[in-house]
């Protein structure tokens, strides 16, 4: 820049002439220690699933006496998957008119095979928390299902709000707990365990299953 043309660059823009100084406001999360940390369990909890599976089970207070419930559990609940899957998939979803929207043909009819075939990866699904492998397998499994739910990675043209895996997860999760509470009307030490266990586990996976719903946000 010839210095003619520097000064009249400078008299438009007297900023320029003036000492540069850092703009930038403090960072409380790089500066102060407490924060620090906060910012590295922020980080380490978005990158590592099983970081973020220990952080989440240690603030719910989720502990092997949890995991020992679930077990338990499994001898109640196994005698009525069917009957469960049967009533989520054959009288909750196809007759809620939202729910119901993606189990359709396009006709508007119940397509009934289909239905039969999310009924059969929900039951793998199921199947799969009562195994009790909280490893890492377990986890990417669960945010995968999650995530086939939102459009990315081959499944971009499928898209099911936020609110209805809420509305499905809510009805499973109270469901689950009349049959309980049927089943331990005799025992409600046993009915206590198992119902906090379990709900621990429902917050648990329902954080991990958004996950690639808005990513940068969970
Ligand atoms: C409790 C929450 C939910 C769970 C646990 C769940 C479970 C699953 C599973 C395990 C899969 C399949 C992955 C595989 O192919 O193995 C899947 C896919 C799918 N889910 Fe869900 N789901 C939930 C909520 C919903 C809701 C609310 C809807 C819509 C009303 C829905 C509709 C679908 C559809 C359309 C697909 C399939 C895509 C395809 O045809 O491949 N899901 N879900």
């Amino acid at each position: 820049m010839s210095a003619g043309l520097s000064e009249a660059y400078m008299k438009m823009f007297p900023q320029e002439a003036q000492k540069k100084v850092s703009a930038g406001k403090k960072n409380l999360m790089l500066d102060i220690p407490e924060y620090n940390k906060a910012w590295n369990l922020y980080r380490d909890t978005s990158l590592d699933i099983m970081k973020r599976h220990e952080y989440m089970a240690q603030c719910i207070g989720f502990t092997d006496k949890d995991t020992e419930a679930i077990r338990e559990s499994k001898e109640l609940i196994a005698p009525h998957l069917e009957a469960i899957l049967d009533h989520i998939y054959w009288e909750k979803l196809v007759n809620d008119p939202w729910l119901s929207r993606w189990f359709r043909d396009e006709t508007g009819k119940i397509a009934k095979d289909y239905v039969t075939v999310r009924r059969a990866r929900q039951r793998r699904f199921l199947l799969k928390i009562l195994e009790c492998k909280w490893d890492e397998e377990f986890w990417n499994y669960v945010r995968w299902v999650g995530a086939v739910h939102v459009p990315i990675f081959g499944f971009e043209e499928l898209y099911i709000p936020m609110r209805l895996n809420f509305a499905l997860w809510g009805y499973i999760h109270h469901y689950l707990f009349n049959l309980l509470a049927e089943v331990l009307k005799d025992d409600p030490e046993k009915l206590r365990r198992m119902t906090i266990a379990w709900t621990k586990m429902f917050w648990l996976i329902i954080d991990v299953y958004h996950i690639d719903y808005s990513a940068a946000w969970a």
